[in-house]
């Protein structure tokens, strides 16, 4: 089976590689990524094989241009993977329209290749976040009422709509996966944990939004990697799942957590102005995706003190990272301006 999966030289996408190239040995890929401010290959260097091997196949390039993603399809492309994304929630607010045209418009694009070749199932990466805000003991199922609280999660609820009704009009096989929050090795560094951990090893404090008492479900990303190949080979045609881990921890916590496995001081915890319309919680059901034999298998906090060292004894990955979002130096980047800002 060849698969076309895209945006992995970002961080999940990356790991999704590695899983299939580890766990089958029937499965040839074709990566696609844009190599936008998160995405290095870099990320796909340590797997089996590296970039290039008879399995795996880099093409640089993005899910916006129609030509190549057709050209991609029709060379025997058996099913689609969707990745490629803009993620930041933060970024969303300042270049919605950048999340517009990634997020929808590049999912337009596959959908019309997909449309022209016959048996080849799609499936999109979608996230808890498109059922907006909810209190965590209202686990939203798959019917819940769509609520995006944010130009991120917006961009990624239309593109589901958008596969829905390509289902509907063009019977398409597709199948949508939103998971929780994950974490693990090689998320690019304006999210939470490797922001927090580069801050606190370079003897920085950490930026907490407002009271910090917002609640995410953390979902290891090696366990989220199972369950989107788990829908690929058994999902119904046309269904959602929700992937959810169950392990819900307020941002407090989550910075408690990770500054304790550092040994350092939690005076180092500097809050500051809130995220506007910071969603308080999200919480799925993951019931449905459980009936196809799914489960995080991870023991929360081994995963979390096994990433955090990952990001401490991996400095060289992070200079790199930091390095190419930088449009000057290391303290210009995007996040490094964002927080300063908020202060
Ligand atoms: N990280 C999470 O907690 C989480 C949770 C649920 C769902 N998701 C979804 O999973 C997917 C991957 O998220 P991630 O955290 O790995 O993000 P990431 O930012 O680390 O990676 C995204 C990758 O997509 C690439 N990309 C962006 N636009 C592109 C385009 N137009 N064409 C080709 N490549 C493009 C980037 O270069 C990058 O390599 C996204 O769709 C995201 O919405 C993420």
């Amino acid at each position: 089976m060849k698969l076309l999966i895209t945006g992995t030289a970002g961080f999940i996408g990356s790991h999704l590689v590695e899983h299939l190239l580890e766990t089958t040995d029937d499965v040839s890929i074709v990566s696609l990524d844009a190599l936008e401010y998160s995405g290095n290959k870099i990320n796909l260097a340590s797997i089996s094989g590296g970039i290039e091997s008879d399995r795996h196949h880099f093409v640089h390039g993005s899910i916006c241009d129609l030509k190549l993603v057709e050209e991609i399809v029709a060379d025997g492309i058996d099913g689609v993977i969707n990745l490629a994304a803009h993620t930041h929630v933060d970024r969303a607010h300042y270049y919605p329209e950048l999340f517009i045209k990634n997020n929808i418009e590049g999912v337009l694009n596959l959908l019309r290749a997909v449309e022209k070749k016959p048996n080849c199932r799609f499936l999109q990466i979608s996230t808890d976040e498109v059922y907006g805000a909810v209190t965590p003991d209202n686990l939203c199922n798959e019917q819940a009422s769509l609520n995006p609280g944010n130009f991120y999660a917006a961009s990624k609820a239309s593109a589901d709509l958008y596969i829905s009704a390509a289902i509907n009009t063009d019977r398409l096989d597709a199948v949508i996966v939103r998971g929780a929050n994950n974490f693990g090795p090689r998320q690019f560094p304006e999210k939470m944990i490797p922001f927090f951990t580069h801050r606190i090893l370079t003897d920085k404090n950490i930026p907490l939004y407002g009271d910090g008492l917002q609640l995410r479900d953390w979902l290891y990303v090696k366990d989220f990697c199972r369950a989107i190949w788990t829908v690929f080979r058994s999902g119904k045609s046309g269904e959602i799942y929700n992937a959810g881990a169950g392990n819900h921890l307020t941002n407090l916590s989550m910075s408690h957590k990770i500054i304790d496995l550092l040994s350092a001081e939690r005076s180092r915890i500097s809050h500051v102005a809130d995220r506007p319309g910071h969603d308080f919680c999200y919480a799925i059901s993951r019931k449905k995706i459980g009936q196809l034999g799914w489960e995080p298998e991870t023991d929360f906090d081994q995963a979390l003190s096994e990433t955090v060292r990952w990001y401490q004894s991996n400095s060289a990955w992070m200079k790199t990272i930091m390095a190419q979002n930088s449009d000057k130096t290391e303290e210009e980047c995007f996040f490094e301006r964002h927080y300063r800002e908020r202060r």
